[in-house]
């Protein structure tokens, strides 16, 4: 069998053999009480959830649902750690919290690794990504981002109003993560519908959401049959060829790793330059300030990790137990949500402003524990080009209408629509 037939044998067993795993009803609509119904993909979170945080955090700091088939909600930045830290009794065999979870057996590996794998399969499987986003492999990558932010500016010149999420933001991850996997730059606007069906379709019936799976899952499969045919200097690649225990990775972990890639690699920055193009908008002072005092931009970018982190992860309990003073139940699903954790007063002093010469900032944007995510480095270069070349070309810009700004409901959260108005106030 050649490695191409490997791969595809490997696609439709999975498809046939799909485990069942276990069901929840789809529920959606208005939340009747934040602390024992809470719901992470309604508009009312997506819009502001800091205000309804804050407000878990002081009242009943590990809220509750029965949405999803169960599930908590811890706000204390002291609780979402112990969580993150301890793999013994939280499982990441899945991280989107959704009507349905795979099948217990699924776990140490998962569906994606590194993210889905638990110890001591977890180890293994990030060490072999490591190399590839380590500070200098992204330094190399830098002049390409400054040219694209550049080109993508120039594509903006003469307008008015221009959607910063939609024209700017986006595209930068996408450009990026394609020419390290060595997928053709022109399918971006594909990998934006695979990474809104995987997270913000949560809510779809668990068929329509495999249905939409497979799509992301026959797109892999056409870019490894290109690789396994042509193969070249990249991380797809990389991937075929690696090896865990003296054998080549399983086809199922190789696809499941470029999907976490693509997924992962875009938008979770999209989201993160949105959310601080939005902030300049808003706040002149900080803005002309960056402008005027370019050096900050580092520090800066972390107050804007903090404040506005896009990232929340899920995990699944392991067993019944008693923890911090709730019963949870085998399965039930923790929504660790590393945006509350930033804004703890507890840790963190004026947790609730945006302080862009914030000095010691520990933030938890990125995660915490053995998860603490591989793509950092690359995120801060593209995140910093993409201000830098921003600020530098466009100084002055306000929000065009801020009733139009849109967030993207669910785990990764990040203006979906952001229209500015460029030039002077
Ligand atoms: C501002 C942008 C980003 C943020 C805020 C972010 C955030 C996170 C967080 C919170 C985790 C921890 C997950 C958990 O605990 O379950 C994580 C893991 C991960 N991230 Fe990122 N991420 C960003 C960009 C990227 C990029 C650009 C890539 C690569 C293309 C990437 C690849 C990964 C991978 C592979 C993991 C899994 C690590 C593991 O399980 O050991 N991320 N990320």
């Amino acid at each position: 069998m050649s490695v191409d037939d490997r791969f595809a044998e490997d696609f439709r067993k999975g498809r046939e053999d799909r485990p069942p795993g276990t069901r929840s009803e789809v529920v959606t609509g208005p939340v009747s009480d934040w602390t024992t119904d809470f719901s992470h993909v309604e508009d009312e979170w997506a819009g502001d959830p800091y205000p309804i945080q804050d407000d878990l955090r002081e009242r009943c700091p590990i809220a509750r649902t029965e949405r999803f088939g169960g599930g908590w909600l811890p706000t204390r930045y002291e609780d979402v750690a112990a969580i993150a830290y301890d793999t013994e009794r939280f499982s990441s065999r899945a991280i989107v919290m959704s009507n349905f979870r795979p099948p217990r057996d699924l776990a140490p590996i998962g569906g994606s690794p590194p993210i889905s794998s638990d110890p001591p399969f977890h180890h293994d499987a990030r060490k072999l990504l490591l190399p590839a986003f380590t500070k200098t492999a992204v330094g190399r990558m830098e002049a390409s981002t400054r040219a694209y932010c550049h080109a993508l500016i120039d594509g903006l010149a003469g307008q008015p109003t221009v959607d910063a999420a939609r024209d700017y933001a986006q595209y930068i991850p996408m450009r990026v993560i394609a020419d390290m996997l060595g997928f053709p730059p022109e399918d971006g606007p594909q990998f934006r519908e695979f990474v809104e069906n995987t997270l913000e379709g949560v809510n779809l019936p668990p068929e329509e959401r495999m249905a939409r799976m497979d799509r992301l899952f026959d797109y892999l499969l056409a870019q490894i049959r290109d690789h396994v045919d042509n193969p070249r200097d990249d991380l797809t690649t990389y991937l075929i060829n690696a090896e865990l225990y003296g054998n080549k990775l399983q086809p199922s972990h190789v696809s499941g790793t470029m999907a976490l890639l693509l997924i992962a690699g875009i938008d979770t920055t999209w989201s993160a330059i949105g959310a601080s193009l939005w902030h300049l908008a808003k706040t002149p002072a900080d803005r002309e300030r960056l402008v005027a005092e370019p050096a900050l931009l580092p520090t800066a970018m972390e107050e804007f990790l903090r404040a506005y982190a896009p990232v929340t992860m899920a995990r699944l309990v392991k067993d019944d137990m008693h923890w911090q003073g709730v019963d949870m139940r085998a399965d039930d699903w923790i929504l660790l949500s590393f945006p509350a954790a930033n804004r703890d007063p507890a840790q963190f002093d004026r947790a609730g402003e945006v302080v862009i010469d914030r000095e010691v900032n520990r933030h938890a944007a990125f995660g915490l524990g053995i998860h603490r995510c591989v793509g950092s480095h690359l995120a801060r270069m593209e995140l910093r080009v993409a201000l830098e070349v921003w600020l530098e070309r466009i100084p002055e810009f306000s929000l065009a209408d801020p009733g139009a700004v849109t967030w993207a409901a669910g785990q990764v959260r990040g203006p979906r629509t952001l229209p500015l108005r460029i030039g002077p106030a």
